[in-house]
């Protein structure tokens, strides 16, 4: 097959690396001519463990390249996926579709025999008429079947989710598109990956409602995490004596900081937000916004109440930055609203991140950056993690509470338990765990 990735993103590129390693001819599209030549040169623009040399082995082979140029890149393609953004629209929350439908209207122009659209974007139900509608209106005579094929990527592990999904889900109403998306995904099919087909809408729909679960699963176990924290009990046993039972499922059952990261914030709200169009509120999804929105800045309060409720003039250690590890993604980070909070009420803070900080810089100004976790706990009233970098997993407390003012651990992923940290004479604060109390008694 060969395949052409308008948008080399993040999922454009992930999925079009993976693509050619399945053996397709890939093309790799964007606009951005700076992005185009450095990947040309086997740079990656964004952090992605095992991205750069899937990359470099597919390009020595030939199968994989990179290009500026949609009418050539289109007019060979058998399939085009559209895999541009849709940021959440400034003002009302819905998804910015100008992109997609300036992909539709340039890729129209360009096709030349029966070729397969698909929108690997995450868009909201109707995109694909849409998309069918302004290709037709562009060009009148194009043969092409638009189909929905929604991505399951997770940033930090994308590679390893594009190659062993849990499912492909695929929306269509064209038998010979069906057939072509067979080939395409002919090597995960072959490992037994479910193919779900559905109608176009309903595939649209299912990205919605999968991101929408998980981000109100997440929000389920952080609520529960509080009530811990009240009523003597420990969040991570809840989540193992509730994620046992098979309905439920132990995964996305770890209580935090709040969710951020590019899709969660953005799709629960372009969900919520269609809901209301439609007439039919989804009131547990409009209710989990609020509480993530909220629990990020609690968790501000929460150091704040650690190192004893009067900030000002203290300094905080921040590790952690990016909204999760393995990544350098900075988007919605509950790491931006702790330290909003922390500044707020008058500290100062230094954070150190693995692999954020360039991308930290741009988002969060007015703080010192340091070059380790060791470098950022000298002299600090209380070291918070806020993401779970392995990095971070074995910390030498005895180096840190010689070099700190006071010893004070603020752990918002949970990844130390109190009895462990406490034998160095720190305090602990965890999520959802009484000993928080306890250790300040
Ligand atoms: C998510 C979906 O998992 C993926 O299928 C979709 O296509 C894109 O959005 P991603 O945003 O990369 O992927 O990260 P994910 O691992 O899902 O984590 C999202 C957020 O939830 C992070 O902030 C993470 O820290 C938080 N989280 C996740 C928790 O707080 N607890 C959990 O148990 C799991």
């Amino acid at each position: 097959m060969r395949i052409t990735m308008i948008g080399s993103g993040y999922v454009g590129l992930v999925s079009g690396v993976c693509f050619a390693d399945f053996g397709h001819d890939v093309i790799c599209v964007d606009k951005d001519l700076s992005k185009i030549e450095a990947l040309r040169e086997g740079r990656i623009p964004i952090y992605e463990p095992g991205l750069e040399q899937l990359v470099a082995e597919n390009t020595s082979t030939g199968r994989l390249s990179f290009s500026t140029d949609v009418g050539e890149s289109v007019r060979s393609a058998d399939v085009v996926f559209i895999a541009v953004g849709t940021p959440s629209r400034r003002g009302d929350g819905h998804a910015d579709l100008s992109y997609v439908y300036a992909a539709a209207r340039e890729i129209a122009t360009y096709v030349e025999g029966f070729t397969v659209i698909v929108t690997k974007s995450t868009v909201p139900v109707g995109t694909g008429d849409e998309v069918e509608r302004i290709m037709r209106e562009t060009n009148p005579a194009a043969d092409v079947a638009v189909v929905s094929n929604p991505e399951f990527l997770r940033e930090g592990a994308a590679i390893e989710d594009f190659k062993r999904p849990d499912r492909i889900v695929v929306g269509l109403n064209d038998d010979r598109a069906r057939e072509t998306m067979t080939e395409v995904y002919r090597p995960l099919y072959l490992n037994q990956a479910p193919l779900v087909f559905t109608t176009r809408r309903t595939s649209e729909l299912i990205k919605y409602a999968a991101n929408a679960f998980l981000a109100m699963k997440i929000t389920f176990i952080n609520e529960i995490a509080d009530l811990c924290e009240r009523v003597d009990a420990n969040v991570q046993d809840v989540s193992r004596g509730i994620g046992l039972d098979g309905r439920i499922g132990a995964k996305f059952l770890h209580a935090g900081p709040g969710y951020g990261g590019s899709c969660f914030p953005k799709d629960t709200l372009a969900l919520a937000k269609t809901a209301q169009d439609y007439d039919a509120p989804i009131r547990l999804i409009e209710t989990t916004i609020s509480i993530n929105d909220n629990r990020k800045r609690a968790m501000g309060r929460k150091v704040i109440s650690a190192v004893g409720g009067d900030i000002r003039g203290k300094k905080i250690a921040i590790l952690g930055l990016t909204f999760k590890p393995n990544t350098d993604d900075m988007r919605d980070s509950p790491a931006i609203a702790v330290i909003q909070t922390l500044q707020d009420a008058g500290a100062k803070v230094v954070g150190y991140d693995p692999e954020g900080m360039e991308n930290a810089r741009k988002v969060i100004e007015n703080i010192e950056y340091a070059s380790g976790p060791y470098e950022a706990a000298a002299d600090a009233d209380a070291l918070v993690i806020v993401t779970e970098w392995n990095q971070f997993r074995a910390l030498d407390f005895n180096r840190l509470k010689q070099s700190m003012r006071a010893p004070v651990l603020v752990d918002l992923r949970n990844i130390y338990r109190s009895d462990e940290v406490r034998k160095y004479g720190f305090t602990y604060t965890g999520i959802g765990t009484n000993l928080y109390q306890e250790s300040n008694a």
